[in-house]
């Protein structure tokens, strides 16, 4: 039987530049996700009974359930880099280290970040760690389930769908919350996903 899921629980701080009713609407959202691939979960068992009759159903639930679960995993990610308050990167760790020795700076590696997140249209900026090449990578996930490196741990994840700052900022609000975003981040949660990509 498939595993189902609960929401997880985040201990967010009031935030610089986010709103806290931006941040509760948010993580409404995100409990969307999770009953969401519960249910498809759910369903999809139900229709394999017979998977002939309902292979249409079948094929379209089964795109939607990569949606889903992109949706309650980045979340995962992007709730816990809010969690602590500001923290900066620990000066002379191995993730700062691994940016100046691939991209010369942090502030490089930033740019890298906040471009990614300005792309157009609904999606996240993703920092990746390739274990094989020993490469940070810098990505969009379209939606949530698009666009990924396959097997790529993630490092930082940063939702840049429009929910994310239309509330606080408005439509053209995206640079600002981007801004926002990486000023109240917990590098620290970065670093132990970095140590962990290491393994
Ligand atoms: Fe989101």
């Amino acid at each position: 039987m498939t595993k189902t899921f609960e929401p997880l629980k985040f201990n967010i701080g009031g935030l610089n530049g986010i709103s806290t009713k931006s941040i509760e609407e948010h993580l409404g959202l995100y409990a969307g996700y999770v009953k969401n691939f519960n249910g498809i979960c759910e369903l999809m068992g139900k229709l394999m009974a017979d998977s002939e009759q309902n292979a249409i159903a079948l094929s379209e639930l089964q795109r939607r359930l990569s949606f889903e679960f992109g949706g309650m995993r980045l979340h995962e990610y992007y709730f816990k880099h809010l969690e602590g308050g500001p923290t900066p990167l620990t000066s002379g760790g191995a993730l700062e280290q691994k940016m100046i020795e691939q991209f010369g700076s942090v502030d490089t590696t930033m740019k890298f970040i906040k471009n990614v997140g300005m792309m157009r249209g609904p999606g996240w900026s993703i920092m990746y760690y390739d274990a094989v090449s020993g490469n940070l990578m810098f990505g969009f996930s379209e939606e949530q389930h698009i666009g990924h490196f396959a097997s790529l741990p993630i490092i930082l994840a940063l939702d840049v769908w429009e929910h994310t700052y239309i509330l606080d900022y408005g439509a053209a609000g995206k640079g600002k919350y981007v801004d926002a975003f990486l000023a109240n981040l917990n590098w620290q949660t970065c670093e132990k996903n970095f140590t962990e990509a290491q393994k």
